[in-house]
């Protein structure tokens, strides 16, 4: 089984509607605006003239990587709440069933699916009342979730045990016994092999079994071997919300299905994995709503993080988004805008429309106009639509409303859009904006500019000012620079104001 068939890369795949963008972050650093908008510098010649290009280009290279701006973001993880149970079999208590802050160290093998049954078994784990480490030293419990799709892959396993034998015969004559489990493919594979063969093994799970990991630790706590390598035709832990192991981790994988039917000649996975089974669709919608609020918790909390998000509307009928096949209403979408704007205050928001799509009537339109009074985007990109082929449209639909319409509906939103967003950056009018400047004014050699925390494009004269970090020094603002701008006009596209100092993010609070 090619791993790509069962799992999705969240970054890659969020495909459904509107969510789609949430996951585009826009970094206020210099290395991201260089990749995000590199139409927007001066030209060639230009760069070349002042040679601030240049060195702008050095800082790049030599500044954080996207990496390093995520690394300590605080994504909430699921904190342990009370422990939730299962009804023990009559030879366990509850008690027994209870993790009781034993720590829990694993340990993933092989492919994207291991890595998604670790998060699967840890969140079964961590209901129970167990506690995760990372350090082994500190484990009471080690399991291996482990791989069978080659012998290598065993080989490495087997070593692994060998190793953690000798420190399990250490811990016996200290704490508490170190209890060791292996998981998954090879647990599956080998079944009873693997306690025959390696007497260090205490548990054995198979990939359906894990569920049944708290009752398999608890009767291991009484010194028995325990193993469950059924595998079952249903089981897809679709209640089961996987816990990311690593709070930094810039991907996150979502599983949409579970086995393998294809019996490729030389694969073993349907015989570790069992049959070909999907996860109900609402259950994978949740976790991918999951991963999304935690993108916009992101950009609300971190300054690095430009708080603009882009989101295409296409239109504001629902009859036409049908249509259009967006898989979205016109209220879902407004739905979405709201729970972002409680989510992020003060996010800038832009969109793309399509004038005079296929069948679309003059309601229709004003739907799409009403929909840019109620938003406010702060950015738009409209486009007169325009029939391409090889597309559903091409072949199922009429390109039936006349040019000179599409064109002057196209102008009639271009005109309620630059009204509503000349209204909504005129409350930047008379406030201190945090500027990262990008470089020179395309329009004004005597001008900079740059862009504020929402994207929005700032001016301002390139005049010497007092750098924060070093008092009494004045300074020309370089790109790459952070500045702090009284905005003093605002029009739909731009700001413009006056540069009061150079600062950096950390010095510079939330500026209104
Ligand atoms: N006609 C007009 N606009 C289109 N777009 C995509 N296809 C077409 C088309 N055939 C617009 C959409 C999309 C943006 C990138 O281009 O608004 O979001």
């Amino acid at each position: 089984m090619h791993p790509l068939q069962c799992v999705l890369q969240a970054q890659r795949c969020l495909r459904w509607g509107p969510l789609t963008s949430v996951s585009w972050l826009l970094l206020r650093t210099c290395r991201a605006h260089s990749g995000v908008r590199s139409s927007a510098g001066p030209s060639p010649e230009r760069r070349q003239e002042d040679g601030v290009w240049k060195d702008f280009s050095s800082r790049l290279a030599t500044g954080p990587t996207f990496q390093h701006f995520l690394r300590s973001a605080s994504v909430p993880q699921e904190k342990p709440s009370t422990p939730d149970v299962e009804d023990p079999p009559p030879y366990l208590t509850v008690d027994d069933l209870l993790g009781r802050q034993r720590k829990v160290y694993l340990e993933t093998y092989g492919c994207q699916m291991n890595v998604n049954d670790t998060e699967i078994a840890w969140s079964i784990l961590q209901k129970s009342g167990y506690l995760r480490t990372s350090n082994l030293q500190e484990a009471d419990v080690v399991l291996l979730v482990t791989c069978s799709i080659r012998e290598k892959a065993e080989q490495t396993i087997w070593n692994r045990l060998h190793q953690l034998k000798s420190l399990k015969s250490k811990r016996l004559r200290s704490r508490v016994p170190l209890r060791i489990g292996i998981l998954g493919c090879m647990a599956e594979r080998l079944k009873e092999e693997i306690l025959n063969r390696e007497k260090t093994v205490d548990i054995l799970a198979g990939p359906d079994a894990y569920r049944d990991l708290p009752r398999l630790l608890a009767v291991a706590e009484s010194g028995q071997k325990a193993a469950n390598v059924l595998l079952s035709m249903d089981e897809t832990y679709a209640d089961v919300l996987p816990v990311q192991m690593s709070p930094s981790a810039t991907s996150a994988f979502v599983s949409i299905m579970r086995g393998c039917d294809n019996m490729c000649s030389y694969c073993v996975v349907p015989f570790t994995r069992g049959r070909e089974r999907s996860r109900p669709v609402a259950s994978i919608l949740e976790e991918v709503r999951k991963l999304s609020e935690q993108v916009l918790q992101l950009i609300h909390e971190r300054d690095n993080i430009c708080k603009q998000i882009h989101l295409p509307a296409q239109s504001g009928s629902s009859r036409v988004l049908e249509a259009m096949r967006r898989g979205y209403s016109r209220e879902a979408y407004v739905e979405l805008i709201h729970h972002i704007r409680e989510s992020i205050p003060g996010v800038s928001l832009s969109s793309d429309f399509i004038a005079g799509f296929c069948g679309e009537t003059e309601e229709d339109h004003l739907q799409t106009v009403s929909l840019l009074q109620e938003v406010q985007y702060n950015t738009g990109f409209l486009f007169a639509y325009s029939m391409r082929q090889k597309t559903r449209a091409y072949h199922r639909l009429k390109d039936d409303i006349p040019e000179e319409v599409k064109l002057r509906r196209l102008e009639e939103l271009i005109t309620v859009f630059r009204e509503e967003a000349t209204k909504a950056n005129k409350t930047f009018v008379g406030c201190t904006q945090l500027v990262l400047v990008e470089g020179l004014s395309k329009r004004s050699a005597t001008d900079l500019y740059g862009r504020n925390d929402g994207n929005l494009k700032v001016i301002f004269p390139d005049v010497a000012m007092e750098d924060v970090t070093n008092p009494g020094l004045r300074v020309q603002a370089q790109p790459g620079d952070y500045v702090l701008v009284k905005i003093t006009s605002a029009s739909s596209q731009t700001l413009k104001g006056h540069v009061l100092c150079r600062t950096t993010l950390k010095d510079s609070a939330a500026y209104c």
